[in-house]
């Protein structure tokens, strides 16, 4: 055994006796991949294997690994001061420039920034701040969140509540209340186009109606749904949902923890239907992953309500992290590199590229359906019968055979949602690494659909 391979074993051990993971299963961790360090849009593990990042890691690495930059902003900022207050009353410089940073980027509409640690802290906010508001406008009832089927929100109880994957409350029950679900309304007839996972803004309206519309605070969306395996909207779509939202009177929350800054070729997703939301959630993106920090952006509106409350309406909300000094300065950095190097524009080419790159390799594969993309977010669905769309028995089996043929054979890491193959590289990737990306995922269908 080499020292390499002792030293891998000895971590492993330690790892499987102490770390606690996401999403935790301890058969599926006797031999997990130990990273050690990246550079753009490679990692390479402690053994020396090198791959394709093809999911940004978590889709939060957009501006890729190794960035000195951001090392040297986060060693600047530390070297000023550890950390400052944030409450009411105090501030600091980066917090400042980012939240005015955030508002410049983001939709014309919105107007104040709260900053978090993570999408699932940005999302509880804007449910919360959603509450408040209605309180504010004298309209009590009005406390409902609902969210859509296969959308994923996050870990908190709340965010699991309205996660749309039952497989996230199992054993965690009872969840919250007041949180509910979109569902395919009966005897629905419409012409709408539907989306690749076959809702229409018709299921967003009948379960305001469902629930009583003077009971609903607000409808939160993904622009396109992505732990929940990639499925991109039809257009118009949000276009209707903003409408459904006006007449009923619910705010519009848009989860862009993922979509957020560029990923799909736009700085924000709803761009490209030229819809605002009431509360913008972001996170991932904003600091690439280097260090953790969201945030959730509410409209002027909104903004407004806060600065004119009663003095009984404190806004109570608050984490130590909030507007973390050392995150502030990495985010940032981060966003101006994104402009320096059009990341956005080249975010909207790559994704083409893996998109018709996909389609080339796959569309009429006897094994393959459902092949999506919107910018740098792309899948598809591995399944027994793509004439009928009838599913392999042991869908997951299939999509995780395909995603361990990537890895070892062609050395690209994704992720899998079932039978659901996803991708989402770093938006700085070029055409040779998309091009390897498609190579090795027609490699995998072939070797297990045909081998
Ligand atoms: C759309 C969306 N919202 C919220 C979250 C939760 O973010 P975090 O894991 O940073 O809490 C995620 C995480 O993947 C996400 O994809």
């Amino acid at each position: 055994m080499t020292v390499d391979q002792e030293t891998y074993e000895a971590l492993t051990r330690a790892d499987q006796a102490h770390l606690l993971h996401p999403q935790y299963y301890a058969p599926d961790h006797t031999q997990p991949v130990i990273f050690e360090s990246g550079k753009g849009v490679w990692l390479t593990d402690m053994q020396g294997n090198r791959y394709i990042d093809a999911l940004s890691s978590l889709w939060n690495v957009a501006v890729g690994h190794g960035r000195e930059e951001l090392a040297d902003a986060a060693a600047a900022q530390m070297r000023k001061v550890a950390f400052t207050n944030n409450y009411t009353g105090f501030s600091n410089i980066p917090a400042i420039k980012l939240a005015s940073k955030v508002v410049d980027l983001a939709y014309d509409n919105m107007g104040g920034v709260y900053f978090t640690n993570s999408g699932s802290e940005s999302n509880e906010g804007a449910f919360k701040t959603a509450r408040f508001y209605w309180n504010l406008q004298g309209r009590p009832d009005k406390v409902k969140i609902i969210a859509r089927e296969r959308s994923y929100h996050g870990g908190t109880l709340a965010t699991s509540s309205l996660t749309g994957l039952s497989v996230f409350w199992k054993y965690f029950g009872p969840m919250v209340p007041e949180m509910v679900h979109t569902r395919k309304p009966d005897n629905l007839e419409c012409d709408c186009e539907p989306n690749t996972d076959g809702e229409c803004a018709h299921w967003v309206e009948d379960a305001i109606l469902r629930e009583g519309p003077d009971t609903v605070a607000a409808i939160i969306c993904e622009p396109v749904k992505g732990a929940g395996g990639v499925w991109t909207p039809a257009d118009g779509y949000f276009q209707r949902v903003r409408e459904i939202c006006d007449r009923y009177e619910v705010l519009l929350i848009a989860d862009e923890v993922i979509t957020g800054f560029g990923r799909t070729g736009h700085w924000f997703a709803l761009e490209r239907w030229g819809v605002q939301p009431d509360i913008l959630s972001i996170a991932k993106a904003l600091t690439s992953g280097y260090v953790p920090m969201g945030a959730f952006v509410v409209s002027e509106a909104i903004l407004d309500a806060l600065k004119d409350t009663p003095p009984d309406a404190r806004f109570m909300h608050a984490y130590t992290n909030s507007a973390h000094p050392t995150a502030a300065a990495v985010g940032l950095r981060n966003l101006q590199i994104m402009e320096d190097e059009r990341l956005v524009q080249n975010a909207a080419a790559m994704g083409d590229r893996l998109g018709e790159g996909l389609r080339g390799a796959l569309d009429g594969h006897p094994h393959i359906t459902d092949l999506r993309h919107l910018g740098l977010m792309a899948g598809f669905s591995v399944v027994q019968d793509a004439s009928t769309g009838r599913a392999y028995e042991a869908a997951r089996g299939v999509g995780v055979a395909v995603q361990k043929h990537m890895r070892e054979e062609s050395g690209v890491i994704t992720r899998i949602v079932g039978d659901s193959v996803l991708f989402a590289p770093p938006l700085v990737i070029d055409a040779s690494e998309v091009d390897q990306i498609v190579d090795a995922a027609a490699k995998a269908v072939r070797a297990v659909t045909e081998g």
